[in-house]
């Protein structure tokens, strides 16, 4: 057990200049979900209690996006480099914490397995600072590691500031920005980090060649999870890190026992839920709290935020879903969309091209074909006839549709809100309904067809 009092502080006060934005690198979203909050998730899931976070760039911003995440913020101004940062932070770290981890907020993804490796070895070791390592097949724009003839850790140099050394840029071994410091070796040593002659910074891996110098040990973990360690700079890193996060929640649904069809075309943020046997087609986006039962089948080319879908359910192709709930054995499309409110109840059919806002369909409720049910109760067993379209606005409030168990709308009719449809009733298609339909009573609103004489017709041509 790693029982000793830990602080994490983890660094997000820079402003991502590569990622050429308006908007505080932290708060980029990875699967629609601020980057950061896969970080804090991860050290709250660990127990990690005491949690700082080093805000700068846009402070504001950041501390309102996570303001219900259980972090100190510790506002950096200006942004002098790493060690600036957390020099910063130091004030805010109590005497008694004994190790300090450093996280970057720009590389979230660290799982916490990784965390707890590092932990692990400076709890067995004499070591003053833990660094976190990666072999790459190139060290990029990432600080490399340097070692002795011994394999010992000397150095983490910058590769800015190698820019003619090549036998430091050929270096593979990088430094992932993640470290566990000695909290009385950390106090002191930040004290005599210089200033980079190249880029003015101070820079927190200066501690690594401090603490040789001062006849420290210092350790370096090479940590083979690469993926999900390398830093976000860029937006073609920020692509990079949602695949990785893509593809370790598809694979988390299908140990489950859901079919993806193609995972790699799959969008599953992390809160959506899924059952068993559930089979899901390529281009499908399930988003936000989302919960699908088992033995659904989503078709290609849907979008479903927020929703409800019990056992059972079948969505046709091209399908938006957005805050509804779809209960067993609905199905719906091709190319249908529930807005907000909508309630689909068992065994309920939506047909394409069918909108649905705010309306209750009850059970066995079928509407086949080009409809718009908004602000309407619609009861059990009704046929919703092609083209039915509840006028439930009159330009400035919304009125209520409801209609009876077992009602029948012909085809093409406007129903023109408030109004009911009475229990068994009919309306004739065409119809403009702008007064209620008792129960069983035939509704008819339309113009009454003539049949005139054909040699009316005739006449009218001659003419
Ligand atoms: C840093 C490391 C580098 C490592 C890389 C891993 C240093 C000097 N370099 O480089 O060795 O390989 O991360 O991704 O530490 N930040 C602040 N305040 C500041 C400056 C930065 O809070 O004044 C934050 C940033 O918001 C970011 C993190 O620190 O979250 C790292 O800063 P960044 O500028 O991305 O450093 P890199 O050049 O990537
Ligand atoms: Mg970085």
């Amino acid at each position: 057990m790693l029982t000793e009092k830990i602080t994490a502080v983890i660094l997000a006060a820079g402003q991502g200049t590569r990622m050429k934005s308006s908007h505080p690198k932290v708060l980029h979203q990875i699967l629609g979900r601020p980057m950061i909050t896969y970080l804090l998730d991860t050290l709250i899931n660990l127990g990690i209690g005491d949690i700082l976070l080093v805000v700068g760039y846009q402070a504001e911003k950041v501390q309102e996006a996570l303001k219900d995440y259980p972090v100190r913020f510790v506002v950096q101004e200006p942004q002098l480099g790493t060690g600036h940062a957390v020099q910063v932070a130091m004030a805010a770290v109590p005497e008694e914490t004994r190790e300090v981890m450093v996280l970057c907020g720009d590389a979230p993804l660290i799982s916490g397995d990784s965390i707890q490796a590092l932990r692990q070895l400076h709890k067995n070791q004499e070591a003053v600072v833990i660094i976190q390592t990666v072999v790459l097949p190139d060290g990029l724009h990432y600080g490399r590691v340097v070692r002795d003839e011994a394999g010992r850790v000397t150095a983490v140099l910058q590769s800015k500031d190698s820019k003619d050394r090549p036998e430091i840029l050929a270096i593979r071994e990088i430094n992932t920005g993640v470290y566990v410091f000695d909290n009385p070796f950390l106090r002191e040593a930040l004290q005599k980090i210089p200033k980079s002659p190249v880029t003015g910074e101070i820079y927190l891996t200066d501690l690594i060649h401090i603490a040789r110098e001062q006849g420290r040990v210092v350790e370096a973990l090479i940590d083979p999870d690469v993926d999900k360690l390398l830093g976000i700079n860029s937006r073609a890193e920020l692509a990079a890190a949602t695949q990785t996060v893509k593809r370790q929640i598809n694979a988390r649904h299908m140990d489950g026992g859901v079919t993806l069809i193609d995972p790699e075309s799959t969008y599953i943020e992390p809160l959506v839920r899924i059952g068993r046997d559930t089979v899901i087609y390529p281009n499908v986006y399930l988003q936000g709290r989302t919960v699908i039962g088992e033995n659904c089948l989503i078709e290609s080319t849907v979008k479903i935020v927020d929703s409800t879908l019990e056992d059972g359910v079948h969505i046709k192709m091209g399908c938006v879903i957005n805050q509804s709930r779809i209960a067993e054995g609905a199905d719906m499309g091709p190319f249908a969309h529930l807005r907000p409110g909508a309630d689909l109840r068992q065994r309920v059919h939506v047909g394409n091209f069918v909108e649905v806002k705010k309306s209750v369909l009850h059970e066995g409720v079928k509407a086949g074909h080009l409809t718009y049910l908004g602000d309407a109760d619609v009861g059990p067993g009704t046929n919703v006839g092609a083209g039915t379209i509840t006028c439930n606005y009159d330009g400035v409030k919304k009125h209520k549709t409801t209609i009876e168990e077992g009602a029948f709308i012909g085809s093409n009719t406007a129903l023109v809100a408030p109004v009911t449809i009475g229990k068994g009733a009919y309306v004739g298609a065409g119809s403009t309904i702008t007064k209620d339909v008792p129960p069983d009573k035939l509704g008819i609103g339309r113009a009454r067809q003539v049949n005139l004489e054909r040699r009316f017709i005739a006449r009218k041509k001659e003419e």
